[in-house]
Formats: C-alpha cells, sequence, structure tokens
C-alpha cells in the first residue's frame, strides 16, 4: 500500500487555496489539481458554445465534447480545453461571474468529481476546491478549510488581476466574492461546507510563508501516522 496520502483544501474564494496547495505539493513532489480551473473551463465552453443553463440535454451534449487537461508550461501549472491552453481566459471576470451557477448543475459535478477521484487512485496529490474533503476524498488523510476576510481576499485578488494585466475594481471583486461563495455554500448538490474533520486555517494575518510552515507540518504528521498504518498492516 502506498505511503502517500491525500491532501484535501477547501474554502472560500480567493483565500489562498491555490497558493498553498501548488507550495505544498513542490515541497511534497506530490501532484497538485486546482478543481476551481475544471469548473472555470467547463462555464468557458458553455459561454463559446451559447449553452443554456436550463437545457439538461444541450449540457449533456456539451459535457461529451468538453476535454479538459493540465499541462506544464514555463514552470506553471496550465489548464487546456480541448487541447487550447485557457489558463488566462478562465480567470476572466466573465467566466467568474458565470462558474457558480453552472457548478450548481448536478451532471457537470458528476462529470469533473468522477475525473478528479480518478487522479487520486494513485494518491500523492494535493487537491483544493468546496468539496474535496467532503464529496471526492471523504477518505482524505488531511483536511484543511481556508478562510480569510472578505477585505483581504478582495484586495488579493484585485492584486492578482491587476499583475496579470485584467482589468476589474475592487467593488466589482468583491461583489463577485460575496456572490460566489453564497451560491457556493447553499446549492444543493455538493455545497461548500467544511467536512467534521478538517483542520481550519484562518490566513487573513498570515504570510504565506507562515501558512505553508503551519500546513507542511500539519502534513508530515498526517504521513507519519500514514506510515505507522502501512507498516501495521504489512
Ligand atoms: O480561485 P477562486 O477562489 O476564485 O475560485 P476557484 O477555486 O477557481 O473556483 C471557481 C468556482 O468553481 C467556485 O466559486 C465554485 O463555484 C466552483 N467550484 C466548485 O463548485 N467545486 C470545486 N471543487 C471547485 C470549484
Ligand atoms: O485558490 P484561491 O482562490 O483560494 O486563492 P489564491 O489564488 O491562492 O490566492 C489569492 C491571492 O492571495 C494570491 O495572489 C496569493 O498570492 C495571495 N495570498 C497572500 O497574499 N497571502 C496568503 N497567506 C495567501 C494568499
Amino acid at each position: 500500500p502506498s505511503q502517500k496520502i491525500i491532501i484535501a483544501l477547501d474554502g472560500f474564494a480567493a483565500c489562498g487555496k491555490s497558493t498553498l496547495a501548488k507550495s505544498l505539493a513542490k515541497k511534497l513532489n506530490y501532484i497538485y489539481v486546482d478543481t476551481g480551473a475544471m469548473y472555470r473551463a467547463v462555464t468557458l465552453y458553455f459561454l463559446q458554445e451559447k449553452i443554456s443553463l436550463e437545457d439538461e440535454q444541450a449540457i449533456a451534449q456539451a459535457l461529451d465534447n468538453i476535454r479538459i487537461d493540465f499541462r506544464h508550461r514555463a514552470g506553471a501549472n496550465h489548464c487546456f480545453l480541448n487541447g487550447e491552453d485557457v489558463e488566462e481566459e478562465i480567470r476572466k471576470m466573465h467566466v467568474s461571474k458565470w462558474v457558480s451557477p453552472v457548478a450548481a448543475i448536478s451532471a457537470v459535478r458528476r462529470f469533473l468529481v468522477k475525473q478528479q477521484q480518478a487522479m487520486g487512485r494513485f494518491k500523492g496529490l494535493v487537491m483544493d476546491g468546496r468539496d474535496i474533503g467532503t464529496v471526492v476524498f471523504p477518505e482524505a488523510e488531511l483536511k484543511l478549510f481556508m478562510t480569510a476576510s472578505y477585505e483581504v481576499r478582495s484586495q488579493r485578488r484585485l492584486a492578482e488581476l491587476q499583475a496579470k494585466g485584467l482589468s476589474a475594481s475592487l467593488a466589482e471583486v468583491r461583489e463577485n466574492l460575496m456572490e460566489r461563495d453564497q451560491i457556493d455554500s447553499s446549492r444543493e448538490d455538493s455545497p461548500l461546507r467544511k467536512a467534521d474533520d478538517a483542520i481550519t486555517i484562518d490566513n487573513s494575518e498570515l504570510s504565506m510563508n507562515e501558512q505553508l510552515d503551519l500546513a507542511l507540518d500539519l502534513a508530515q504528521k498526517a504521513i507519519e501516522k500514514k506510515k505507522c498504518s502501512v507498516s501495521a498492516t504489512v
């Protein structure tokens, strides 16, 4: 049996999940999977093809035509939609505005959750999203639930968009984060919630190094525990 673990990282919008997941994966030599990018890629496809969110048949057909994968580009993980690099496009505001309604559709969730579970079959991965500890990997050895104040999150996300040369206002970003959290937390299928056994990290006042040290310590403990249980069974 594998001595590697699965780390599930869930939480609200723009609270630092992917930054932490990426650096954790690098330190542990694990795979990093950004499930938000997958929901964003499906949303981009629906927007491009003008799929009505009311039309179940069109949605099923569209999902049949969607292939999502991740590839390394210039030291970063890029999301590809049907062979095209959409990493930049999926972060734009028009996608952010539609992604939560799309992610509330059960057919979309079934389609992506199946792929996410397949990515974890050899363990050794850090996955971030909204339902990783509750639905995708309820058996994950380490579950973290991240949060931060809206002030801090909106400022951080705005800075991120500006650094990429994408335009948005602070009010627009803040509103989008609040609206997505609301839809994500109240949807019927796999709502965003903290798993009972998840550890909460509020990083409003933490630097990226501080949050990494904290999570790395928890990860190492979980890995040790796993090693002990593996050696006890062989
Ligand atoms: O990075 P940011 O916090 O802006 O969001 P994201 O992780 O890219 O996720 C975008 C949206 O995808 C979320 O607001 C959710 O609506 C949806 N999502 C989801 O429903 N389940 C996941 N496991 C991941 C994302
Ligand atoms: O994945 P998620 O949407 O939860 O958040 P993210 O994209 O990882 O983080 C949003 C921004 O917050 C990034 O630009 C990070 O560099 C920044 N951040 C920070 O300044 N301090 C932290 N402790 C965590 C994240």
